[in-house]
């Protein structure tokens, strides 16, 4: 199983097409073993995607199996997809990737497989769900996404992936207002216990402007948005896109990179010019790995591991999960832990300690430590902060896949044994614990509308150290 470009390794196989003539194919990527669903997807359209990828080396396995690595499917209800899926009698249904479509179009674009990303997943939430959801009226949905009860299952995936890459694309351009409006307008719609198929049905809806309904009434009519795919055609976002889906390098970066005529990895690699930071180094160095989703198995496997190592160095020790497993997630792009002790201000050499027993465990593939410049005197801030004060570290881990219940997340014959994940550790005193708990637990919509909830709505100041009364 690869994320990264890998170099093509062309084997002809003979393959038998829908009708049983047999045509040598060139096999370019041998472990990835595609499956494409025929349900809601159709026969013939089946057939031509089929056709499509095997024209460009894939091997697509005509029946669902335990072979395959790489379920493709064009189901929008989670749910049901998954509760199908369950029923197959397959044993290696944890091990493979179930995605929706824009994975199978990313890689045909490319023309090979591209990095799964949380967002090609179609994650299975159904145990947590009803089985028929009631409408919830849209009158009743809050402005405030705090104020919004928000399961894992989206019901209006096609209308936020839109919302996504428009965001996106005015976030690389910096246009901060139509940026947050996306962003607010797809948070809207992920509360929602059922999907919207008529605009009228958002009439009532907070947080969804013109310019979000004329997208969702595009695709309402079409099945696509236009403005969409003219932002995912524009070299300047797939260029941005890409550089920025590397560990270090952020949007003012790839923006420079993208000024200077650079376009690819191999342009930035051979340009003498550019001396890349550790960071980027790591982030180019394990591109691959981490640009692959992370699962809950090797999330738990890492809390092990951490928690292993803090209770070595004190026993009070005190380690919780946060970030997108904390909030159910099945999968994230890293792992969030806060890690702090029981006794106030022996955490100030907690992560120093901790980073020491990783790298003397062999496990610390990059790290970059910030010391706290944490002081209750100095608060609060009237200046909005994304980020906190307390001592912090951003780490690359090895993890082996004999730790992970179940193995390894989608590394079928990668022959290694073992994958690097991005971790992030926070730690606060422990009288600040709750606050940076609710902090970095997210989603950033969440926390971003809980600070604006407590500032318009309570006349308070909350950020990952403290809420405030403004009043006094
Ligand atoms: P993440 O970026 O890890 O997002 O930040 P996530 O929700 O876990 O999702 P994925 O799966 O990794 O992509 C987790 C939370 O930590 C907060 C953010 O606001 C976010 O809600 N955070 C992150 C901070 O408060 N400060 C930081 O410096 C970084
Ligand atoms: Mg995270």
């Amino acid at each position: 199983m690869f994320h990264t470009p890998v170099a093509p390794r062309p084997r002809k196989r003979s393959r038998s097409t829908e009708a049983g003539v047999l045509r040598h194919e060139e096999v370019k990527f041998e472990d990835v073993r595609l499956h494409l669903l025929e349900r809601k997807m159709g026969s013939s359209r089946r057939r031509f995607l089929t056709q499509l990828a095997r024209s460009k080396g894939f091997i697509v396995e005509d029946a669902l199996s335990d072979a395959v690595t790489h379920v493709v499917s064009e189901e929008s209800q989670a749910s049901s997809l998954w509760k199908w899926l369950k029923g197959c009698d397959l044993k290696n249904l944890p091990g493979m990737h179930v995605l929706d479509i824009s994975w199978f179009t990313d890689s045909m674009r490319e023309g090979r497989p591209v990095a799964v990303e949380t967002r090609h997943l179609i994650q299975d939430t159904s145990p947590t769900l009803p089985e028929a959801p009631a409408p919830t009226p849209a009158s009743t949905v809050s402005q405030y996404a705090c104020q919004r009860r928000t399961t894992t299952e989206n019901y209006n995936k096609i209308f936020t992936d839109a919302f996504e890459v428009l965001a996106e694309s005015y976030e690389f351009n910096e246009i901060e207002g139509p940026c947050l409006a996306f962003r607010r307008a797809a948070s809207v719609l992920k509360s929602l216990p059922w999907a919207v198929q008529r605009l009228g049905a958002t009439e009532d809806l907070p947080c969804l402007g013109d310019h979000s309904k004329a997208v969702m009434e595009e695709i309402l009519q079409y099945g696509r948005s236009f403005e969409v795919e003219k932002v995912l055609s524009d070299e300047r976002y797939q260029t941005l896109k890409l550089f920025t889906s590397v560990f270090g390098v952020g949007p003012k970066t790839g923006e420079k990179w993208y000024r200077r005529g650079l376009r690819s990895f191999s342009d930035i690699l051979a340009e003498p010019s550019i001396q890349l930071n550790r960071m980027q180094q790591s982030g180019f160095l394990h591109y691959g790995d981490i640009s692959r989703a992370v699962s809950k198995a090797e999330a738990q496997a890492l809390g092990n591991i951490i928690d292993e190592a803090v209770r070595a160095i004190t026993p009070d020790a005190v380690l919780a999960l946060t970030g997108g497993f904390r909030r159910g997630k099945e999968f994230g792009h890293d792992v969030d832990f806060i890690v702090t002790t029981t006794e106030q201000g022996k955490e100030k050499r907690l992560l120093t300690s901790l980073i020491d027993q990783l790298k003397e465990q062999g496990i610390l593939l990059f790290c970059d430590h910030q010391a706290s410049t944490f002081d209750m005197s100095k608060l609060p801030s009237h200046r909005f902060e994304a980020m906190d004060h307390f001592a912090k570290c951003f780490l690359i881990l090895r993890l082996e896949g004999s730790q992970v219940v179940g193995g390894l997340h989608g590394a079928e014959g990668d022959g290694r044994g073992w994958r690097a994940v991005r971790v992030d550790l926070v730690s606060p005193p422990i009288d600040r614990y709750a606050f940076a708990l609710l902090g970095w637990t997210g989603s950033r919509q969440f926390e971003r509308d809980l600070r604006r909830f407590a500032r318009t709505e309570r006349r308070m100041l909350l950020d990952n150290h403290a809420l405030f009364d403004k009043t006094k």
